[in-house]
């Protein structure tokens, strides 16, 4: 049993349908690989297990750890430890990084520091954690920031949508650090990427295709889709099946 489990879920936005029929398995304390093309339907994956108020309107259902959380608010989906690390992460005004990581941290299960979290994405304690938590960051300082909150966090489920989006090659290793250190403290993770780099340090994969599952398995099987360069995809949901054999 999955700690996640879609069963037949489908979304629609107005008369589209954007995903169809998904039933995976996200295995507790595993790292999880979505990969896919450009409007495969991956962050629209990642927001409805959230539960993002615009993706609450799926059919099928959701589970953590064997009960339905369709029902649930973003906030109780959280509260259950479930987060999101997204794509292009958010900025606030008025917030230093020291505080915005210790925000994060559980106390109670023994939070690392916000120097300690800063070190293992590689960023220097001493020139970023007073600074703001604005547009003054760079796109790259706040992706590696909002990785830092996510070991402070220590979630039981993260759905990380492409983590190394706009990390230069030299940050790359940070990411792995945090992934590793994910999965050795019991953390599940399921990672949306476009990097064949990053799907190796995954335990298992997904493929999705014009909001289709269109394969799963092992990170060598589905590494195949990147060898193959099937991107962008030559079809409409219909699964390229010569690609993918
Ligand atoms: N809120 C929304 N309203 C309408 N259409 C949406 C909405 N969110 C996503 N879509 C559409 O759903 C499809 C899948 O989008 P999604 O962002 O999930 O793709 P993706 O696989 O994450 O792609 P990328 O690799 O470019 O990030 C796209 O065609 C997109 O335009
Ligand atoms: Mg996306």
């Amino acid at each position: 049993m999955g700690i996640i489990e879609l069963k037949q879920v489908s979304l629609s936005f107005e008369e589209q349908q954007i995903l169809f029929e998904l039933s995976m398995d996200f295995w507790e304390g595993h790292i999880h690989a979505v990969v896919g093309p450009n409007g495969a339907g991956k962050s629209t994956l990642a927001h409805t297990i959230m539960g993002l108020p615009d993706y609450r309107s799926h059919t099928g259902d959701i589970l953590f750890a064997g009960k339905s959380i369709k029902e649930l608010s973003i906030d109780e989906r959280a509260k259950l430890g479930i987060t999101l690390a997204w794509q292009e992460p958010a900025r606030f005004n008025g917030i230093k990084v020291r505080e915005f990581i210790r925000r994060a941290g559980d106390k109670s299960r023994g939070t690392k520091s916000p120097e300690e979290v800063l070190n293992m994405v590689g960023l220097d304690p001493g020139r970023y954690l007073d600074r703001d938590v604005d547009t003054t960051l760079s796109g790259g300082e706040r992706k590696r920031i909002e990785l830092a909150s996510i070991v402070a966090m220590h979630p039981k489920v993260v759905l990380m949508d492409e983590p190394d989006s706009g990390v230069d090659i030299d940050a790359i290793q940070s990411i792995f650090d945090v992934l590793e250190w994910l999965k050795e403290h019991g953390t599940t993770v399921i990672m949306i990427t476009h990097s064949g780099e990053v799907l190796k340090h995954a335990d298992h994969a997904f493929l999705l295709c014009n909001g289709a599952l269109v394969d799963k398995g092992t990170v060598e099987q589905l590494s195949s889709y990147f060898e193959r360069k099937c991107v962008p995809c030559t079809h409409k949901n219909v699964p390229d099946e010569e690609a993918l054999v």
